[in-house]
């Protein structure tokens, strides 16, 4: 069987292209500070990806980077400066926050029109009500690659593997909304789920969220089924010269003719995740300056 590959890179070059053109017609730039606390490798690499998709666009970008130790008062203190600040439409905090940091607390000081992350209750609330404004960038950025490879979701049965709140849990709402892109029939399986196999195995799409590499493979995913991996894990690979390679959450290889489409990692969901905080932040601006889309 040909697998098709759902790259990201091309889609999210159209989206930048489309934001691009919005943001010569505006009337000031959209603007993004994403905030960095400590020094984690992955999370410094993301950051860096944000502030260059902002520099592609042409959005205003500031990053605060701010030590380990930072008191839970001092980032509180930057969030309200920053949820006052006109040249700022969105506040990304990048996550996973050092311990001793509370997130939920830390989320909900966010201005909700200013959550891009679509992470604060009221974004979420929303988005379990059916009445979604900005929505979680990687689900968002699932859908969208999705629907671009013209793979609708709608009245297939998806198993979600992972319960995260940036992805597992809002994707699931995001895939059973009574909308023409999404209404599937939406599984979430977790580290409690007993007979994971059985129901990935029976899916028409199965989504990897959990982190591990390379944990499915084909005795969990059926012939023929549509695989979104999110998973990012970097590997020993003494072949490299870095000594070190990124692999996803399912066994590409193993998978690779077995399944009818998949997204190959790195450059399948991960560029899709950059183009819808790009894309929710200009919602923000057009939204605070009663602009059309
Ligand atoms: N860490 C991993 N993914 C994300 C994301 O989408 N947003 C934030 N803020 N942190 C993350």
């Amino acid at each position: 069987m040909e697998t098709l590959l759902l790259k990201g890179i091309p889609v999210r070059d159209q989206v930048f292209a489309e934001l691009k053109e919005k943001v010569a017609k505006a009337p000031r730039k959209p603007g993004l500070a994403v905030i960095l606390v400590g020094d984690d490798p992955a999370s410094s690499i993301y950051v860096k990806h944000k502030e260059k998709g902002c520099q592609e666009v042409g959005f205003h970008h500031e990053t605060h980077h701010l030590a380990a130790d930072t008191s839970e008062q001092d980032l509180l203190k930057l969030i309200d400066r920053l949820n006052k600040d006109q040249a700022i439409d969105g506040i990304l905090i990048q996550l996973p926050l050092p311990k001793g940091l509370d997130q939920d607390k830390i989320q909900l000081a966010v201005d909700p029109a200013k959550d891009v992350d679509g992470f604060h209750p009221e974004n979420l609330g929303r988005l379990v009500s059916g009445s979604p404004r900005f929505v979680p960038c990687t689900p968002k950025g699932i859908l969208r690659l999705l629907t671009h490879y013209g793979l609708p979701v709608d009245g297939l049965n998806v198993a979600v593997v992972g319960r995260s709140v940036i992805v597992g849990r809002p994707l699931t709402l995001l895939l059973s909304l009574k909308r023409a892109d999404a209404n599937a029939t939406v599984t979430l399986c977790h580290s409690g789920t007993k007979n994971l196999a059985e129901i990935t195995a029976k899916a028409d799409v199965v989504v990897a969220a959990i982190g591990v590499p390379r944990a499915l493979g084909p005795e969990e995913i059926g012939e023929g089924a549509i695989v979104v991996d999110v998973g990012i894990n970097r590997i020993d690979a003494p072949e490299r010269p870095k000594g070190t390679r990124l692999v996803g959450d399912v066994d590409f290889q193993a998978l690779k003719g077995r399944v009818s489409a998949m997204t190959p990692v790195p450059g399948g969901v991960g560029p899709m995740t950059i183009a819808m905080l790009l894309e929710n932040t200009w919602e923000a601006m057009a939204h605070k300056e009663n602009l059309d889309g």
